[in-house]
């Protein structure tokens, strides 16, 4: 058996670091062009890096520059991602921050940036990647589903998070984004799904896991006892994308060591 994305292309919003160059990484390896986008000018190098690897191992792609949460910005992705490779097959809609405060001390800004970028981002382009499946149709010598969405989600979106409001409520709404998407375009075969990762070893968590301290303190919460990488995340993106993959539609699959079994439950309760 053979996870393959031939002839695929792969849009993979936030590709410079952490969980997004780990899924692109793994679909390059499945055969899939990628577009490594990536927010700002400030992380063209990291892009190009990933790229990099992904290129010097076989894999072909670009690097794209583009802030999700910006309307204009998303459209002028999928129309240049057309325009130079025919068509788009499979979004991973992964770009996402967290900008965390007490609730009461949060601002607007850090509650707009969260949205924005986790919430508004997933929309824009899950909109203009859906548009682009139904103008091309099924193409079986591609895949046998129209397209393919991918949302990267968090054990957050059941997890309540204390100090995490805005990131938490982001996560939460990507669900019903993930399933309302999966219900109103599953008759033209386009297949969405969520994988909620738990913590996996990136920039985002870096408090979280840069301290012999504060990794034993995370440990507690995962039985499987190691914390995750963007391989772990990749993996599953790469066979949830490919035909091997075909009837699921509408779910999210956690990858989480077990975290969302609550563990400090254990030995209590
Ligand atoms: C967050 C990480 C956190 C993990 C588990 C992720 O969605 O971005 O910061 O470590 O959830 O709590």
């Amino acid at each position: 058996m053979e996870i393959s994305l031939r002839n695929q292309v792969a849009v993979v919003t936030g590709a410079s670091s952490g969980i997004g160059s780990g899924i692109a990484k793994s679909l390059a390896d499945a055969g899939a062009i990628v577009i490594v986008n990536h927010s700002s000018e400030r992380s063209t190098d990291e892009a190009k890096a990933v790229l990099k690897e992904i290129t010097d191992a076989g894999g072909k792609g670009i690097t794209y520059q583009c802030d999700v949460s910006k309307e204009d910005q998303v459209i002028k992705m999928f129309q240049d991602t057309v325009s130079q490779f025919g068509t788009v097959d499979i979004l991973i809609n992964n770009a996402g921050i967290q900008k965390d405060a007490k609730f009461t001390e949060m601002t607007i800004d850090q509650w707009n940036a969260v949205i924005g970028v986790n919430l508004t981002g997933q929309f824009l382009c899950a909109r203009e990647a859906i548009k682009e499946f139904l103008r091309r149709g099924i193409d079986t010598s591609r895949s046998i589903a129209c397209g393919k969405i991918i949302h990267i989600s968090s054990v957050h979106e059941i997890i309540p998070w204390a100090g995490h409001a805005n990131y938490a409520s982001s996560k939460g709404a990507v669900r019903m984004l993930m399933q309302t998407l999966a219900q109103e375009y599953g008759a033209n075969k386009i297949r969405v799904n969520s994988i909620c990762p738990g913590a996996i070893q990136t920039p985002i968590n870096k408090d979280a896991w840069s301290t012999p301290e504060a990794l034993n303190s995370l440990l507690n919460l995962i039985p499987y006892n190691r914390i995750g990488q963007p391989k772990d995340i990749g993996n599953l993106a790469a066979f949830i994308a490919s035909d091997l993959a075909d009837y699921i539609t509408g779910t999210s699959i956690f990858v989480d060591g077990g975290m969302t079994t609550f563990e400090s439950f254990s030995t209590g309760g």
